[in-house]
């Protein structure tokens, strides 16, 4: 059972996108969070900030040159203003259920390399930050993942693999980088089989090896899948649709890789002649809504949203179980789309959760049945104030 709930105990920001500087306290009993303001106030800067105190590139997958703020808009304009990238730092006192750590990341010098800090001390690496604090979040980007494009999909995937899978980057990388020479070799004409053959070797075994791990992870987060997280919320069923993910249900480990390996190599000619190839690097996943029998794609965007934060849920308290980490929820723009049932359903799940719940909107009306159960910020150009609402 965890001892403490996890969370922020503050939060500091210097030259942070629209944020010159900004230091919050917050409630020690880290209740959810609730940021409220108008479109450009600065909420989702807030949310962004939160995600850079875990490993990865945050929520907005930025370069770090693009986070450092951007002074003076005038001087974007004029062409004999060089604007160097400013550094920023995101800081914060973190309690997690071992302790309370500080943690302190940014760039010194605009670069896009992060500077980490942990209680004082320079840490390397950034799994680091991982072993502290884990964040999970929606941002309304992802209301149409189940519609649009499947590399969002795929990406949306493998970050979830990520978090139970330390080494599942690393060979998603190796196998893109082989993919990529073997794409260039054929494209160029050049069909050198010993160079073609080292490669079609290595994009199978990684290739199988992401694949696996996909289904793995899918199943394990398979238990919390099946029960929804409140009534009138939907199960997601998830079904995985590439090629390797499909023949890896029904065969062994080997001779999917030794069938990818020799597809790779039959497809050669096509490929060099401008065809396409399948493999993990196009593989997606379905969601089937399993009280409908239907598809996520063809379900309302609210039944879509309900689907979504299941599915968040589902791996959030996976982690729990298994890593004893409870990660953040960073859910911007939560009450878009919910109606106020399932948004009060929802509201009452998120107070019991054993971590600090951050949550944006525009209205503050959709959030007053959290009254005396949460912090709420009124956020206007860039400045936060504590609001009472009763
Ligand atoms: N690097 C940067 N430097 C300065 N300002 C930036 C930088 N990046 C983004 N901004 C600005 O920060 C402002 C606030 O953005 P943010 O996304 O946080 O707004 P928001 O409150 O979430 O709005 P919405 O309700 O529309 O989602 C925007 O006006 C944006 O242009
Ligand atoms: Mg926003």
């Amino acid at each position: 059972m965890m001892r403490a709930k996890t969370g922020l105990l503050n939060l500091r920001l210097t030259n942070f996108r629209s944020y010159a500087y900004l230091n919050l306290t917050l409630d020690d009993s880290l209740v959810p969070i609730v940021l409220t303001g108008h479109n450009g106030a600065g909420k989702t800067n807030v949310l962004e900030a939160v995600s850079f105190l875990t490993m990865g590139k945050g929520l907005r997958s930025a370069r770090l040159s693009d986070v450092g703020k951007r002074s003076n808009p005038e001087s974007l304009l004029n062409a004999d203003v060089i604007q160097l990238p400013e550094r920023w730092s995101v800081s914060a006192q973190v309690q997690n259920k071992d302790g309370v750590y500080q943690i302190g990341t940014g760039t010194i010098d605009g670069s896009e390399r992060r500077q980490i800090r942990i209680d004082g001390k320079n840490i390397a690496k950034q799994s680091e930050l991982g072993r502290i604090l884990r964040c999970l979040w929606l941002t309304p980007a992802q209301d149409r993942l189940f519609c649009g494009d499947p590399q969002a999909r795929r990406r949306f995937l493998d970050r979830l693999v990520q978090a139970f899978d330390a080494s599942h980057a690393t060979r998603l990388t190796e196998y893109n980088t082989a993919f990529k020479q073997w794409s260039c070799l054929l494209r160029e004409g050049r069909f050198d089989d010993g160079w073609l053959s080292g490669l079609e070797k290595q994009m199978a075994g990684t290739g199988v090896a992401i694949a696996a791990s996909r289904i793995d992870v899918i199943e394990r987060i398979g238990h919390y899948l099946a029960h929804p997280i409140a009534d009138s919320f939907p199960t997601p069923d998830v079904v995985l649709t590439g090629i390797v993910e499909q023949n890896l249900l029904s065969k062994n480990a080997l001779s999917v890789e030794e069938e990818f390996a020799t597809h790779l190599k039959k497809s050669r000619k096509n490929y060099a002649d401008g065809g396409s190839i399948s493999g993990p690097h196009t593989a997606d996943f379905k969601v089937i809504h399993a009280q409908k029998g239907m598809d996520a794609a063809l379900c309302s965007t609210g039944e879509q949203k309900a689907l979504l934060l299941s599915i968040i849920l589902a791996e959030m308290k996976t982690q729990m179980q298994e890593q004893g980490i409870c990660p953040l929820l960073l859910l911007d723009e939560v009450a878009a789309h919910l109606d106020s049932r399932r948004r009060h359903i929802l509201f009452d799940v998120l107070s019991d959760m054993p971590t600090q719940v951050w949550m944006t909107g525009t209205d503050m009306e959709n959030f007053t049945y959290l009254s005396n159960r949460a912090q709420f910020f009124d956020v206007q150009e860039s400045n936060l104030s504590l609001q009472n609402v009763a």
